[in-house]
């Protein structure tokens, strides 16, 4: 099958990579000439596990191909996917600008039926709008030629992104025609073999799906954030009653890690374009509210606690920071914890010293070069001078510490752990004092 992708960002990458490595012909488009060129030659703009590999391998069997023209990015695919970026407006709404300029473009330019699929999130009713955007040009263009819109939201996580391309629980797909299923089917066929993923639904449905998971999953985070803040109160663990809730069918063990608030580019913009759905229909979503503004004072936790432990008095002090990406594996900083915490510690007048294995490119990227924010190539030279370390990402390469070695090194014997990755009693035995999520400090 003849397959193009709109948007070569993550979801746009990811999506182009793997229907190409399951044996599509697929064309990605961007307007971003040095990346298509990057492309082409194997330069990769983010950090995905396997994604580097797959794309060098699918260019050079010519199965995955890159351009910078619409026109014959239009013209090559039947199936024309739309994976731009949808930014939050300023009231938390997402601006469909990029969306609706592709479906232009597609109308623009098609000379046959072309099925257009809504990959990018996007909020629901978009899929009509796109429609129109569609109809409308075909008319000005005077011209009759087939189409149709559906709606195959993506669940990617970040990180195993490639992987759950490949393992995803389902593929969603929301239509009006009969045309479509036939074409979705063939183009997920690869991924579909051992058992039966495919969910047709109404396009509304399936646009709303997308939403739903996510602010499911947000909700779920945000809940044990609210009650770890409760354990941290009450004298309890978090970590023992998150065992003990887990354990319940029900409940699961998943997405119930309390840490230092939710980040990255879907949940904190999904939960809000949610919401703001709900506002422009008349409906209040109070649980969506709440779920936003207990993240909000989530990432705000770590600086208190660590105001806290240095007794206020920030000024002057240098601040150790492992962990700078919303998530390991992944050099994405959208929305992180960790810049909270170091924008809040440069207001205090303090200083960060801050290691990630893959992120720190990404932060000279945003904040420059600055005196107040080392960046160093080894975790541990974060520790020369630190007066605390905080911990703000789980990366696996933090979870082994020789707590003895580490006293020495800093200057104050503080850790503040975002992520719980430490046994207590052995932290503190080698004479720091601990201070981690949802349980009880070392005061
Ligand atoms: C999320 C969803 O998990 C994907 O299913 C979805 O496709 C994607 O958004 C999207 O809409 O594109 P992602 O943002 O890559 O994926 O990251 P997650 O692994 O879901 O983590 C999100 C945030 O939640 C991270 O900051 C993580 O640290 C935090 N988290 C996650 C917790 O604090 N506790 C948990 O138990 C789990």
């Amino acid at each position: 099958m003849r397959i193009t992708i709109f948007g070569t960002g993550y979801v746009g990458l990811v999506t182009g990579t793997c229907l190409a490595d399951a044996g599509h012909e697929v064309m990605c488009m961007d307007v971003d000439q040095d990346k298509i060129n990057g492309l082409k030659n194997g330069v990769v703009p983010i950090y995905e596990p396997g994604l580097e590999a797959l794309i060098k391998q699918n260019v050079a069997d010519q199965r995955l191909l890159f351009t910078t023209d619409p026109v014959e990015a239009v013209n090559f695919g039947t199936l024309q996917f739309i994976a731009v970026g949808t930014p939050p407006d300023e009231d938390g709404s997402a601006d469909l600008r990029y969306v609706l300029n592709v479906a232009d473009t597609i109308a623009t330019h098609m000379q046959a039926y072309k099925l257009v699929i809504d990959k990018s999130t996007v909020p629901v009713g978009t899929a009509d709008r796109v429609s129109g955007t569609i109809a409308r040009r075909l008319r000005q263009r005077d011209v009759d030629i087939p189409f149709d819109v559906c709606s195959n939201p993506e669940f990617l996580k970040e990180g195993s992104a490639v992987e759950d391309f490949s393992q995803g629980a389902r593929i969603v797909v929301g239509c009006d025609s009969p045309r479509v299923e036939p074409l979705m089917r063939e183009c997920y066929a690869p991924y579909n073999r051992r058992q039966e993923k495919l969910m047709f639904m109404d396009i509304r449905s399936a646009e709303l799906t997308k939403y739903a998971a996510n602010a499911m999953l947000a909700t779920k985070i945000s809940f044990m954030n609210e009650i770890s803040n409760l354990a941290e109160r009450l004298g309890a663990d978090i970590e023992n009653v998150r065992r003990g809730i887990g354990s319940d069918p029900r409940i699961g063990y998943s997405f119930i890690y309390p840490g230092c608030g939710y980040g990255g580019s879907c949940f904190p913009k999904d939960v809000q374009a949610l919401a703001r759905t709900a506002s422009d229909v008349g409906y209040e979503a109070e649980l969506l509210d709440a779920v936003e503004s207990v993240n909000n004072r989530q990432k705000t936790h770590l600086f208190t606690k660590l105001s806290q432990a240095l007794d206020g008095e920030l000024q002057g002090k240098t601040i150790a920071i492992w962990g700078l990406a919303f998530k390991p594996n992944t050099d994405d900083m959208r929305e992180a914890p960790s810049r909270k915490l170091m924008e809040a510690v440069w207001a205090a007048g303090g200083k960060v010293r801050a290691h990630d294995p893959e992120a720190m490119d990404e932060c000279r990227r945003i904040y420059g070069e600055r005196d107040d924010l080392a960046l160093t190539k080894r975790r541990d030279d974060t520790l020369e001078g630190a007066d605390a370390l905080v911990i703000c990402t789980e990366w696996k390469a933090f979870r082994t510490v020789d707590f003895r070695r580490l006293r020495e090194r800093l200057t104050t014997p503080v850790i503040i752990d975002g992520r719980n990755l430490f046994d207590p009693e052995s932290v503190r035995a080698a004479g720091l004092l601990y201070f981690a999520v949802g349980r009880a400090d070392s005061l």
